[in-house]
């Protein structure tokens, strides 16, 4: 099988990288993760981009300047697909159009709920008995674009913000890989 190169897009810890590096590794798995790029120098996520041995770029400058660099190099490398994985930048409209249906990315709720950020503490404020996450495709508009799929995630009375961050994002792992496979098959 000939794998698609992709670019994963990441700010911090970079666990949904490391999912996603990991099972890119399956011979069956559409994609290659041929670059990551941080706009963070000390994101932690650049651990697994070392540790995997896969190239990666950290930019810390404004938004145009990011972009013109990184657009030269996904060009270059010849990258099909862009998957966010925890990045907080928002990208440009231009920027999204040079990309149009090339871009996913994962939210930590079940979209159109619970849009931007703090989804944990509001859906806990709003009592919610279920949360989950959502995988879609990017446009224009902030967690705006079409769903790819979601996955959902029980909340028991017990649970705090922490606890509920490990369950969602648990279930996140699961999702960004099904949700790549999904868009190849
Ligand atoms: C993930 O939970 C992801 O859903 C969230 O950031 C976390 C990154 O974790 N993304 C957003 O909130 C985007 N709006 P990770 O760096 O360990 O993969």
């Amino acid at each position: 099988m000939v794998k698609k190169k992709a670019c994963v897009f990441i700010s911090g810890s970079g666990t949904n990288l490391r999912s996603i590096i990991k099972n890119s590794r399956d011979y069956n798995f559409p994609i290659n993760v041929s670059l990551v790029v941080s706009d963070n120098k000390c994101a932690r996520g650049i651990f697994y981009a070392r540790k995997f041995s896969i190239p990666y770029i950290c930019i810390n400058s404004n938004r145009h300047k990011f972009e013109k660099i990184i657009l030269n190099l996904l060009i270059k490398k010849k990258i099909k697909l862009i998957c966010l994985a925890g990045f907080m930048k928002i990208l440009s409209k231009k920027f999204i159009r040079n990309f149009k249906g090339k871009i996913i990315n994962i939210h930590p709720s079940l979209l159109p709920k619970y849009k931007g950020l703090n989804t944990f503490q509001r859906v806990l404020k709003c009592n919610e008995k279920l949360t989950g996450c959502t995988v879609h495709f990017v446009n224009e508009t902030l967690d705006g674009g079409k769903i790819i799929l979601k996955k959902k995630v029980n909340i028991s009375e017990q649970d705090n913000i922490k606890t509920l961050k490990k369950k969602v994002q648990f279930e996140e792992y699961r999702a960004y890989s099904s949700a790549i496979r999904k868009i190849y098959s």
